[in-house]
Formats: C-alpha cells, sequence, structure tokens
C-alpha cells in the first residue's frame, strides 16, 4: 500500500517536469457568461480535430459547461498576462468577469458562446463527450472545433505558456526542419 502511494507521488512528480502547456482562455455560457483561465488542454484529434479541457467540478465555469452546448477556447498574448492570472484567481459566481476584469465577449460565429475580443486567436468547440477519471475533481470536456480566428499579427512568441506556477513565453527557434 505504501509502496503504491510512494509510486503515485513519483508519477505526479515526474508529469509535472512535462514541458509546458498553453495558458487558454475558457468563454462558455449563453445568457450568463463566463472566462476562465484553464492550463489542463490537450488536442485529442487533428482530423477530425477534437480538443479537450480539464475543469474542477466547484468552479463556476462547470456549472456553465454542464447548461451549454459548446465553449471557446481563446489563446491570449503576453500583453494580457495580468487579466489571464485575474481570471484564474476569482470566480464568475462572485463577480462579472468580462466587465470587472476588462475583456471583451463577441458573439460566436458558430457557437452561442462567446469569444474574447483581446485574444489573436480564438478556436470555437462544439461539446462531444466528457470523461471523468477522478483527478482532483476534473472533468475533461471534449469537443469538435467548428471555427477558428488567427488575428494577422498572431506571433507565435508572445503566447503564454504555464508550467508548475510559472508562466513563460516559448523560447528562441533552436532548428527549423
Ligand atoms: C494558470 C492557471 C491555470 C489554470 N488551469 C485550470 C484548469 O485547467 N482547470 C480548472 O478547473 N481550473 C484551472 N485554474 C483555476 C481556475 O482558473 C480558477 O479556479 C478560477 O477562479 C475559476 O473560475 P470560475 O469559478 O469562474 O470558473 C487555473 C488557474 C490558473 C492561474
Amino acid at each position: 500500500m505504501t509502496e503504491d502511494i510512494k509510486l503515485d507521488m513519483g508519477a505526479i512528480e515526474a508529469v509535472m517536469q512535462l514541458p509546458p502547456a498553453p495558458v487558454m482562455l475558457l468563454a462558455v455560457g449563453e445568457k450568463e457568461q463566463n472566462v476562465t483561465t484553464i492550463g489542463m488542454f490537450n488536442v485529442f484529434s487533428v482530423d477530425p480535430t477534437i480538443v479537450g479541457i480539464g475543469i474542477r467540478s466547484s468552479r463556476y465555469s462547470y456549472k456553465l459547461l454542464e447548461e451549454t452546448d459548446d465553449f471557446s477556447l481563446n489563446v491570449p498574448g503576453k500583453d494580457i498576462l495580468d487579466h489571464v492570472v485575474r481570471c484564474g484567481h476569482h470566480s464568475g459566481s462572485r463577480l462579472n468577469k468580462f466587465s470587472e476584469i476588462g475583456l471583451t465577449p463577441e458573439p460566436g460565429k458558430r457557437i452561442r458562446s462567446p469569444s474574447i475580443a483581446e485574444c489573436p486567436l480564438n478556436i470555437e468547440v462544439k461539446k462531444l463527450e466528457q470523461i471523468d477519471r477522478g483527478d482532483w475533481d476534473h472533468i475533461w470536456y471534449m469537443g469538435k472545433v467548428v471555427h477558428t480566428d488567427v488575428a494577422k499579427n498572431y506571433d507565435r512568441s508572445n503566447v503564454l505558456l504555464y508550467w508548475d506556477g510559472e508562466f513563460r513565453t516559448p523560447g528562441p527557434v533552436l532548428k527549423k526542419l
């Protein structure tokens, strides 16, 4: 039993050393709308394009995800790092994060949830399925990408990565294939 726990802790520590994932702003909801910072993100299929996010069931965003058929994932640049931090520290159950933190909801093109005007890459997703593996209450919502908007001035080197408590931007390109 003790051996199992040690092995589990080793796995968690090792996983935390994996290279970082992109930071996203999740926007969800139709009449009630909310925006939240997300680090648990993955691409599950390229064609068809299926992405997923992990959300704890204690989040206000979880309630809205349960009520809504879709959501948007919005890639912030480093210019709105403060907004990203605040969206990850306040709950929409107590505060309208769009107006109080200063982000602009834009109508989705193919979904009912909004996207975020300040983000240079917007990904509209229609929910397909959800998976609960019992991980600290995280539920994975997987969905099909139905529309994307990429700003002309989108600069990959300005996107945010989150790694074990630290926000970063990607480092320099070392080699091109
Ligand atoms: C960098 C960062 C990444 C985060 N990633 C997630 C995540 O993937 N899933 C999650 O449930 N919460 C995540 N959080 C925490 C939520 O953003 C935070 O609890 C937020 O206040 C929830 O807001 P809500 O209640 O309006 O949904 C993250 C926070 C930060 C700062």
